[in-house]
């Protein structure tokens, strides 16, 4: 972590202060040309100048500014997570910061965002944002993105909803958001649930509350050590080589993409089998995008003792396994069942 930058904003008693911290990402991308959308390199400008590209955030909050890392988020790695989460705990416990602000890059964010929602330990408001288009893109949606983000982050009304994410105007409970389109400006959707607000020109509302645990009432907490815990997906014609390698490699858990409600090829059932006989945790969940996963019984799910994701996504199961196992959670149905 480096260069802490203060703004002052106009009555700067009465304005909400704000921690800013920056991770990397297209909001913090540049290219060599404004037409250039996709050949930029993510994640090399600073947290200063992200800040200096928005008028008019000096008169929504005080803020405090820290550049956490400068990655592409497809590079995200546990150990970066441990560190963010920590800092994101120690800055909300300081009587002086309202909130936290996260701007990250798009590809994992939804990963991420979960894994606050699941261990940041305040009722402060956390909010995670980014941007589709490189800072130096025509139309660059970042600033307004940043903008929108530090607004509902300095609301007493966004306090006790959980990590949430303000991107495109729309604001997503970190459960549910997922990414949907590789280039679109409007690029994420909570598939079941659908958005819980928008913001927009200053303002911001919630349509909708949240009721699943996070937070203050999330049973976990982040780790140092974190368990491995590897994707698979279900195809046609799929091999289990891929499980094989997992297990040999020293998963403790595996989360399946599988097909339609989680089912899988025979191929993966019968390698599953063998996994599961080693003790290695099973979660089934879908490729499909949208939907949930029920348990399937005696077809697999109590053959098996493999445990249903529900409307978790494989990533964000992915998440929630690591904790519950990092946690030593011994009902792991009950763990997905609840969060
Ligand atoms: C990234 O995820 O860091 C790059 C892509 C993006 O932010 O849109």
């Amino acid at each position: 972590m480096n260069a802490v930058t203060i703004i002052a904003g106009m009555n700067t008693s009465s304005l909400p202060r704000i921690a800013v911290l920056a991770t990397g990402g297209t909001i913090a991308g540049q290219a060599g040309d404004a037409s250039n959308t996709t050949g930029y390199k993510a994640g090399v400008v600073g947290v200063d100048k992200l800040l200096d590209a928005v008028p008019g955030l000096s008169s929504v909050a005080r803020i405090h500014a820290e550049q956490i890392a400068s990655i592409d988020s497809k590079d995200m790695s546990p150990a970066l997570w441990t560190q963010l989460v920590l800092r994101v705990n120690a800055l909300l416990a300081q009587d002086d910061i309202d909130g936290v602000v996260i701007t990250h890059g798009t590809d994992t964010l939804e990963e991420t965002a979960y894994l606050l929602h699941l261990t940041v330990k305040s009722a402060k408001p956390v909010v995670l944002t980014a941007a589709m288009r490189p800072s130096s893109a025509l139309s660059a949606d970042g600033p307004l993105n940043l903008l929108n983000a530090v607004t509902v982050a300095a609301s007493k009304d966004a306090a006790g909803q959980g990590v949430l994410v303000a991107f495109n105007n729309q604001i997503h409970s970190a459960r549910d958001v997922t990414k949907t389109n590789t280039y679109a400006v409007d690029a994420f959707r909570s598939p079941e649930t659908g958005v819980l607000g928008f913001v927009q020109d200053g303002r911001f509302e919630f349509q909708r509350g949240i009721v699943r645990p996070h937070t203050m009432k999330s049973e976990f907490a982040i780790v140092e050590n974190w368990p491995m815990v590897g994707i698979v997906a279900s195809y046609v014609g799929v091999l289990r080589v891929g499980i094989d390698a997992l297990v040999k490699a020293g998963v403790a858990g595996i989360v399946v993409a599988g097909t339609g409600n989680g089912s899988m090829h025979a191929t993966l059932t019968q390698a599953l089998a063998d996994a599961a006989k080693q003790g290695i945790a099973v979660v089934r969940s879908s490729r499909v995008g949208s939907g949930h996963v029920m348990r399937n019984g005696a077809a697999s799910d109590d053959a098996l003792g493999t445990v249903s994701a529900g409307t978790l996504n494989p990533y964000k199961a992915r998440v929630l396994l690591m904790l519950a196992l990092a946690a030593n959670a011994q009902d792991l149905q009950r763990v997905f069942d609840t969060y």
